[in-house]
């Protein structure tokens, strides 16, 4: 069976575009998979955060992985820090990893823009990513577009590792969405929809309530033309509306453009709501349910074992291939 690994940073509550782009996909491949999903906490800190906050969204993201369907006892859930193979092959490969292609990482180039104090690991976060992948020897690692670079980078670290030392790595392969892959800002619909956005009303919060949501779909900027119509350069707003609306309800776009041909824009503003309404509100309800619990602990302490057992064996590995430590 094939490994799939990914990771969502526990940096804020997880957006409709998180789901859409990435855990919606996670819930799908988890039958036919051999399933690592992990709470990057460790790629969280490369910006400042606060230590109780940052505990939190530990929490509740692990919780929502759950409520959106992933299935504890097929999938490994895990908290990337519980397991400290991650940063310890992050390390190694940053020594194979240039300044010049770390440079070019766009994310890093806009979180760090107009910013002073950037820290050393935000520049090289894409090793650590890297390393999340490889030690499980992923083949597919599902994500949503922004990721496609770290990807890439990912892929060239483990060719040049495995020219250099032994081969060790796979090359996973990256999977996106057809639709959904990069859910846009409902302010500012050129720019992607993020988590960690200083206006709120660009994002839906996967928690936001019925209300909130309504509300920032409705103030969602379009355009004056008034026709429900997908044109990504010309009409941004209303088709970031139409991919939200189609990803949520499972209905085609085309389907959608004729359903609202000849309507303003408030009767299709009110359906793509209710579509994100149908999905997100079950979700809310078992994440509740869940917080209250223990089981969420237990889900997290068996998979820290797993992801343990199988980071180390690559591990030790990697670092026999290195050279590192003693010959045992
Ligand atoms: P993060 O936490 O920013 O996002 C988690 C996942 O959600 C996807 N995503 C989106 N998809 C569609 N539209 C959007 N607007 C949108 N915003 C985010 C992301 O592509 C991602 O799949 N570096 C990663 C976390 C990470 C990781 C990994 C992922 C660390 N190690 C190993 C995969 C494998 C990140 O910052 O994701």
């Amino acid at each position: 069976m094939e490994t799939i690994f990914s990771g969502i940073q526990p940096s804020g509550t997880p957006t409709i575009g998180n789901y859409l782009g990435a855990l919606k996909q996670f819930v799908q491949l988890q039958n036919d998979y051999n399933c690592y999903f992990c709470i990057v906490d460790e790629h969280a800190i490369t910006v400042p955060q606060d230590r109780l906050k940052l505990r939190e969204n530990i929490r509740s993201l692990a919780a929502l992985y759950v409520a959106c369907g992933l299935d504890p006892e097929q999938a490994t859930l895990f908290i990337q820090s519980e397991v400290p193979a991650h940063a310890q092959l992050g390390w190694m490969l940053q020594s194979i990893s240039y300044m010049g292609e770390l440079e070019r990482m766009t994310q890093f180039k806009d979180k760090s823009a107009g910013k002073e104090a950037i820290s050393s690991a935000l520049f090289t976060y894409p090793s650590l990513m890297a390393a999340d992948i490889l030690l499980y020897n992923a083949d597919i690692v599902p994500v949503g577009e922004d990721q496609k670079q770290h990807l890439e980078l990912t892929r060239d670290l483990a060719q040049r590792f495995n020219n250099r030392f032994n081969d060790i790595f796979t090359i996973p392969d990256i999977r996106m969405p057809e639709v959904g892959a990069r859910i846009m800002s409902l302010q500012e619909p050129t720019k992607k929809m993020s988590k960690s956005d200083e206006n709120e009303k660009g994002f839906i919060s996967m928690l936001d309530t019925p209300k909130q949501i309504e509300k920032k779909i409705k103030s969602a900027v379009t355009d004056s033309e008034g026709v429900v119509k997908f044109d990504k350069v010309n009409k941004p707003g209303v088709s970031n509306l139409l991919t939200i609306h189609a990803s949520c309800s499972g209905e085609s776009i085309e389907e959608l453009e004729k359903r609202f041909a000849g309507q303003g824009y408030g009767d299709f503003k009110q359906s793509t709501a209710n579509a994100v309404l149908s999905v997100l509100q079950p979700i809310q309800e078992k994440h509740a349910e869940l917080m209250q619990s223990e089981e969420l602990d237990d889900i997290l302490d068996s998979g820290a074992e797993k992801a343990n057992q199988a980071a180390n064996k690559t591990l030790a590995k990697a670092m026999k291939a290195m050279g590192l430590g003693r010959v045992k």
